[in-house]
């Protein structure tokens, strides 16, 4: 691969995918795209090996003129497309502008593709996708593999699931190599303190409420970020075009173990925290709608064809984790401090907590 675009890049996993890149591919020049929404930011890219093989570009996935230019400009031979609205508590909150950025931009993004890859033939089309596009698992049922059906259950995995059908079909009528990667719950820096692990992290280190919604035992799939790029990587190099891998981390705790075991993580780091033992700040808050209980995936494709497999432990992710927020205060205050930010927790978390 000699010139990759990446969309997304300056949001968390696509910020983690951007630097590792660089650094497997010593040849490659790289180019991020990155509307720099709430989500996105340029802080994310700030500790990149060899920069001067990477270009940022501000600017939308939807812009099919600015997508014509970068195509021609750069003669990308692969793209990996992060870009995307990702939290599921907005998407509750409001739909519309997931289908904008998830759905009509990855058919941008494949538009762009068909109309510059005229011989589509070595180039390479991957759509980051996700575990919730299989909606939820009962407590004894399997996990996920690439034959489940589809059954999304939220707007965001709607949208989602949207793309993934867009880019396969284009695959399939158009022979675009186009691949999916399919991650479970990424963790670990550089991830935006509305999602769970980082929000725990935040709230309990400013001494507020951590808000735990419904019974606390819905199970996710922990993948540490890391771990989850390698995978997605290895999709890229060495993926059969017109298929998914499912990459999922194989830790599946409760959420209110996790949350519990983060807050023992900060009581042996911050003996002297007026708020220890933080658990104390754990409330349990009105559910999240249509809240799915449980995910976990099958990861033997991955395993088997790609020789991936997840290298880092739930229990020294987290305390990695929970390492770079304490030395990078300046970054997450940065988020959980802005107009934006609190006006988002208001909007999400102040009706839920009077219901409780
Ligand atoms: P994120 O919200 O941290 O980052 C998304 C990035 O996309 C931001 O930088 C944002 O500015 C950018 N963006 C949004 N709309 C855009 C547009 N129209 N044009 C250009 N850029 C735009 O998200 P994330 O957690 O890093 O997730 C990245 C991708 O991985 C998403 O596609 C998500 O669905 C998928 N994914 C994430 C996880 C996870 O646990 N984080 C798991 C599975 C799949
Ligand atoms: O499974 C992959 C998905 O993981 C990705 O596709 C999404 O982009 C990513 O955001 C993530 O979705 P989740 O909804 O699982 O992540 P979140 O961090 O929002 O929530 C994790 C769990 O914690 C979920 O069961 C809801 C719960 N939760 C979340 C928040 C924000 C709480 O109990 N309290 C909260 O305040």
């Amino acid at each position: 691969m000699r010139s990759i675009l990446i969309t997304g890049g300056a949001g968390f996993a696509g910020s983690h995918f951007v630097r590792l890149l660089l650094a497997a591919e010593p040849e490659a020049r790289v180019v991020t795209l990155d509307l720099l929404t709430y989500a996105g930011s340029r802080d994310n890219l700030r500790d990149l090996p060899d920069p001067s093989r990477h270009t940022f570009v501000q600017g939308d996935i939807n812009d099919a003129a600015l997508l014509d230019e970068l195509f021609a400009r750069h003669e990308f031979d692969a793209l990996v497309n992060f870009a995307a609205e990702s939290h599921v508590d907005r998407s509750i909150l409001g739909p519309g502008a997931f289908l904008q950025a998830n759905v009509n931009g990855a058919f941008q993004l494949l538009e762009a593709a068909r109309r510059h890859w005229t011989d589509p033939r070595g180039r390479r089309f991957l759509q980051v996708s996700t575990d919730e596009v299989f909606g939820e698992l009962g407590p004894d049922d399997p996990p996920w593999d690439e034959s489940s059906p589809y059954a999304p259950r939220s707007p965001y995995a709607a949208s989602k699931a949207a793309a993934d059908h867009l880019a396969l079909a284009y695959h399939h009528t158009y022979g675009l190599e186009v691949l999916l990667g399919r991650c479970s719950n990424l963790y670990g820096p550089y991830q935006h303190p509305e999602k769970l692990i980082p929000l725990v992290i935040e709230r309990a280190l400013s001494g507020q409420p951590v808000p735990l919604y419904g019974d606390g035992q819905q199970m996710r799939d922990w993948l540490y970020v890391e771990d989850g790029c390698a995978g997605l990587l290895a999709v890229l190099r060495a993926g059969r075009p017109g298929q998914a891998y499912n990459l999922g981390g194989g830790h599946q705790p409760t959420n209110e173990a996790l949350v519990r075991r983060i807050c023992d993580l900060l009581d042996g780091r911050l003996p002297g925290s007026p708020h220890r033992p933080f658990s104390r700040l754990i409330r349990r808050v009105a559910d999240r709608p249509g809240h799915d209980r449980r995910y976990a995936l099958d990861t033997a494709r991955a395993r088997a064809e790609l020789g991936w497999r997840p290298r880092v432990p739930l229990e020294e992710g987290l305390n990695r984790t929970v390492d770079w927020y304490l030395q990078n205060r300046q970054w997450v205050e940065a988020r959980a401090r802005s107009g934006e930010h609190q006006a988002w927790l208001r909007q999400n978390y102040s009706q839920r907590e009077s219901e409780d």
